[in-house]
């Protein structure tokens, strides 16, 4: 079997990898001894985890401190790595919001759209072609579980990670016929700073996971599915409702949840 860092190798590219899943994802490729790129806007947290990265894992961390919802953010990272050749994508960075939908400016609306949607269109295209020259890599777009089918308070976010996850799903077939490994990743509820700034009240339904067990599954699902629900319990509930119940009814289940856990109208 092809090591890792052969497969996925020298570089990987992470966004959002600040704080939460993204940082997770970058210290579990340092841990198989990637070379990382952080991409987030938070100076002050992406200098931290690359001091951490290099110090505990011995590889080398570059960070780019970076709006990915600036219509011109791949002019930014194209001369960071331009000499070094990118194995490994990460789309995670994304913006979430529990609000009722009409309360949201379209600026505010947009602007997820552009770092959720956009940003993750056109770094797959860009590097995804780099990778295909080489027949080899991997890209990991991040969905959620609420992709799966329309969730009220989280609407345009919702729709962002339907995107990804259809994105990722047929492109695990199309490259996956040139060598490159795609996964779209739905994370159930991980306990993250951007979690937990919506004062969650998980019930005794909703798993909370940790990131490292979060990550571990998508790592673990990479190159063998076209995506992947993390948590057993997880998978169960929306294999249940995905088959079992009318559509209206999947979706008032997944509204009523946000509503007891999230409050957003508070
Ligand atoms: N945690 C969960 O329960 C959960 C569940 C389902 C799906 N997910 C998905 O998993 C991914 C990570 O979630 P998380 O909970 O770790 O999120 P998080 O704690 O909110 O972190 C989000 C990351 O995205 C970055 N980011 C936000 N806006 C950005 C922008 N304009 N430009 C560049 N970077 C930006 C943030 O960094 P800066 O603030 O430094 O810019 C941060 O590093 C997301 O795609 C999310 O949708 C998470």
């Amino acid at each position: 079997m092809e090591s890792f860092i052969t497969k996925y190798g020298p570089w990987a590219l992470v966004t959002g990898a600040s704080r939460g899943i993204g940082a997770e994802f970058a210290r579990q490729f340092a841990k198989q001894g990637l070379n990382v790129i952080l991409v987030a806007t938070n100076k002050r947290l992406l200098t931290e985890q690359k001091d951490l990265i290099e110090r505990t894992y011995g590889v080398a961390a570059r960070t780019v401190a970076l709006d990915l919802a600036r219509e011109d953010f791949l002019d930014v990272l194209i001369p960071v790595t331009k000499s070094r050749e990118i194995g490994m994508l990460v789309c995670n960075a994304a913006i979430s919001t529990v609000r009722p939908f009409l309360e949201q400016s379209e600026e505010e609306l947009l602007r997820q759209f552009y770092v959720n949607a956009r940003a993750a269109l056109i770094l797959t295209r860009h590097y995804g072609k780099h990778m295909a020259e080489r027949k080899r890599g991997g890209i990991i777009l991040l969905s959620s579980a609420s992709a799966m089918n329309g969730t009220a308070y989280v609407a345009n976010y919702a729709g962002t990670k339907a995107y990804n996850l259809i994105l990722g799903e047929s492109l695990w077939y199309e490259l996956g016929k040139q060598g490159i490994d795609v996964l779209g990743f739905m994370p159930g509820c991980t306990k993250t700073p951007g979690f937990e700034q919506h004062n969650p009240e998980p019930g005794r339904l909703v798993t909370v996971m940790g990131v490292m067990e979060t990550v571990a599954e998508a790592l673990e699902a990479l190159g063998k599915h076209p995506s992947r629900i993390a948590g057993g319990m997880n998978r169960l509930m929306y294999a249940i409702m995905g088959r079992l119940l009318p559509r209206r009814q999947a979706v008032g289940i997944v509204s009523r949840s946000m509503e007891k856990i999230f409050h957003p109208f508070n």
